[in-house]
């Protein structure tokens, strides 16, 4: 088969995993890939290129997409979604498999539904694309975030200081909740609840008064009612910081993470589910299984119709919100 493949949106750890996968994968069907340039865009422009197994030679571990890519969505420009079935018709493509989040795989479900033969792979630091239980990128950006909370706390216990360290996580915690708890963060500031500083001051002090001098807080970026993404006049984070410092009194210090949570070798876990999104995408492709989501359990590796992703994003489970809220104050 012909098999064209892409990788949209921002990018993440494990991408390059799941490309060499999907390859390797379909050199054992014998089938031939055309690997399309800075996501849908370059299915629409037809920047493209033929993959080979060589060209996936020694990715496995390298962050970033061998493909490049972009948050682009064809039904958005005139002509693109035209120009998308003339690049498929072109190449004679059998299939394409789209990496992507929920922006990148929100476009393959209208062309899905327009007739273009897709599977899609979910990948996203967010881990918020739904009809998955696990996005490709996320666990490499909680085993950095967490590495940067250890960093934090010795330094912020060396000086006695209220460290606040902001993260990526606009609409959904995930990341938030999941670096908290892992990296002994003593607060959290999430997209799914309101802050109340009063009470999250009172919190810290608490804290303080039972014998530390020093607190990390975690803030996702989209918390605060999301009211400073993109704002010019400071994140989430410095909010945090100012109001907390204001209301405390204690020294403080903000770190935004930003891209570091994005960028550098995926773990091996990633790794690992890369490899299985990549293998059962494939597999689902010679099934004609099309319009489809690869949804990856613990133990399992199904397929779903692909218009769940539409249905918004992946919240943050109740149990594991209890977990955060019985190991951290918020
Ligand atoms: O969706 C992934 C994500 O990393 C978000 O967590 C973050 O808000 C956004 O992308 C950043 O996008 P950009 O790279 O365009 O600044």
């Amino acid at each position: 088969m012909r098999i064209g493949l892409l990788t949209g949106g921002g990018d993440c750890a494990g991408l390059n995993a799941a490309i060499r996968a999907a390859v390797r994968a379909g050199s054992s069907y014998g089938d031939e890939f055309v690997g399309f340039h800075h996501g849908w865009r370059g299915v629409v422009e037809d920047e493209s290129s033929s993959l080979t197994t060589s060209d996936t030679k020694g990715i496995l571990q390298n962050g970033g997409t061998i493909l490049r890519t972009a948050g682009f969505h064809p039904h958005e420009h005139e002509g693109g979604v035209a120009a998308v079935m003339q690049t498929v018709e072109r190449h004679q493509l059998d299939a394409l498999i789209v990496i992507g989040g929920d922006g990148t795989l929100d476009s393959a479900n209208h062309l899905a539904e327009l007739g273009v033969p897709i599977v899609g792979i979910a990948k996203t630091i967010d881990n918020d694309v739904a009809g998955t239980g696990h996005c490709i990128g996320f666990d490499t950006a909680v085993a950095t975030a967490v590495e940067a909370v250890d960093r934090l706390q010795t330094t912020g216990e060396s000086h006695d200081r209220l460290m606040v360290v902001e993260v990526m996580g606009r609409t959904v915690g995930w990341l938030a909740v999941c670096t908290g708890i892992a990296g002994g963060a003593d607060a959290l500031c999430l997209p799914e609840l309101p802050t109340d500083f009063d009470e999250l001051a009172k919190a810290v002090m608490r804290h303080h008064d039972a014998g530390s001098t020093s607190s990390v807080v975690v803030v996702a970026e989209g918390a605060l009612g999301g009211a400073f993404l993109g704002s010019p006049d400071g994140s989430a984070g410095s909010m945090v910081s100012k109001e907390l410092a204001q209301r405390t009194g204690y020294e403080t210090r903000l770190t935004v993470l930003g891209h570091v949570q994005r960028g550098g070798p995926p773990t091996a876990s990633d790794r690992l589910l890369a490899t299985r999104c990549g293998v059962s995408a494939v597999d689902a492709v010679h099934a004609h299984r099309f319009a489809t989501l690869v949804s990856i359990g613990d133990n399992s590796a199904e397929l779903v119709s692909l218009n769940v992703v539409s249905s918004g994003a992946r919240p943050v489970p109740e149990t594991l919100l209890r977990v955060a809220r019985t190991m951290t104050a918020w």
